[in-house]
């Protein structure tokens, strides 16, 4: 099974946390999964959004993980590796299971100072984790930095949504480069129009930031009734536009991806010099 990483990005408010629980719900009534939703917005909006209270549930953020695991308790442990303790704090205390998803939020408590021990083994411990799954669904926050941090040091998709504004245009080019910068590894970068963006300027985003369009997701006010009311996503009606429209660009998306049976191994090679 080969598993498929989509982020979102773009500036605050476009829309990224209810895309991805719309693109939750669409992996889920299409039976694709195994699905992990990960939630790398120190807000954490996303499990709210799909209906989970992590604290209720008794989980912890892979932050406090990290925290508790290196800083409170300190020193090492003859035999296991950093990597290894702290993947299995996160199986036992910060992975969020459910019989059609499960849930991790990053959380907001970094370590001062050094980072570079909890950052290699997160990752390891991460890339450990995330081999199970079909698909992961990574919700960030606004702003770039979190990138440069590279939770996901390489991913399929990402999705950057456009809000109403043209400074949208400016930050889809930023994003590219960032992303290059950062030396994150994406096999495609697309753009969608967040559910305030103006519908007639979608014809104006490819030439002017060089990225490929995939449409825009459509504001709907029963999604606004359902995120005021603290509602999951997931209950939507099949029926709701915004929910049909992030569909469409899911299809756009997956529809890229080689049929698992004939990609051969190593499927980001060779498409990385998408981005930059
Ligand atoms: N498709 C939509 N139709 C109508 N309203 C929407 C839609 N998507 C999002 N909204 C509204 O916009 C607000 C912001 O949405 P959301 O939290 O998903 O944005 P965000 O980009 O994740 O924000 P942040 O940058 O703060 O993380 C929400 O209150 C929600 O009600
Ligand atoms: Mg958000």
């Amino acid at each position: 099974m080969q598993t498929r990483t989509i982020v979102t990005m773009g500036r605050g408010g476009t829309g990224k946390t209810t895309c991805v629980a719309l693109m939750a719900k669409y992996l889920i009534d299409t039976h694709s999964t195994p699905l992990l939703l990960v939630d790398a917005d120190p807000d954490q909006n996303l499990a709210e959004m799909v209906g989970v209270d992590l604290e209720a549930a008794g989980k912890m953020t892979v932050s406090e993980l990290l925290s508790e695991t290196f800083i409170q308790k300190g020193g090492t442990t003859v035999g296991v590796s950093p990597s290894a303790r702290i993947e299995n704090r996160i199986w036992e205390h910060g992975l969020f299971e459910s019989e059609s998803f499960d849930l991790l939020a990053v959380g907001t408590k970094w370590i001062e100072g050094c980072y570079c021990l909890p950052d290699a083994a997160l990752r390891n411990a991460l890339g450990s984790i995330t081999r199970q799954y079909r698909y992961i669904l990574i919700d960030s926050p606004a702003g770039l930095e979190h990138l440069n941090r590279k939770i996901a040091s390489s991913v399929d998709t990402i999705v950057d949504i456009m809000g109403p504004s043209s400074k949208s245009f400016y930050h889809v080019r930023r994003a590219r480069r960032i992303i290059h910068e950062a030396g994150i590894r994406c096999g495609r970068f697309v753009v969608a129009g967040g559910f305030a963006f103006p519908p007639d300027l979608g014809n104006r985003v490819t030439a002017e930031t060089g990225s490929e369009y995939l449409g825009k997701i459509s504001a709907d006010p029963v999604v606004a009734e359902y995120v005021l009311a603290g509602r999951s996503l997931l209950t939507l009606p099949d029926t709701s536009s915004a929910y049909r429209s992030v569909g469409e660009l899911m299809d756009r998306i997956i529809r890229a991806y080689p049929d698992d049976s004939l990609s051969t191994p190593g499927r980001n090679q060779g498409t990385d010099n998408l981005i930059g």
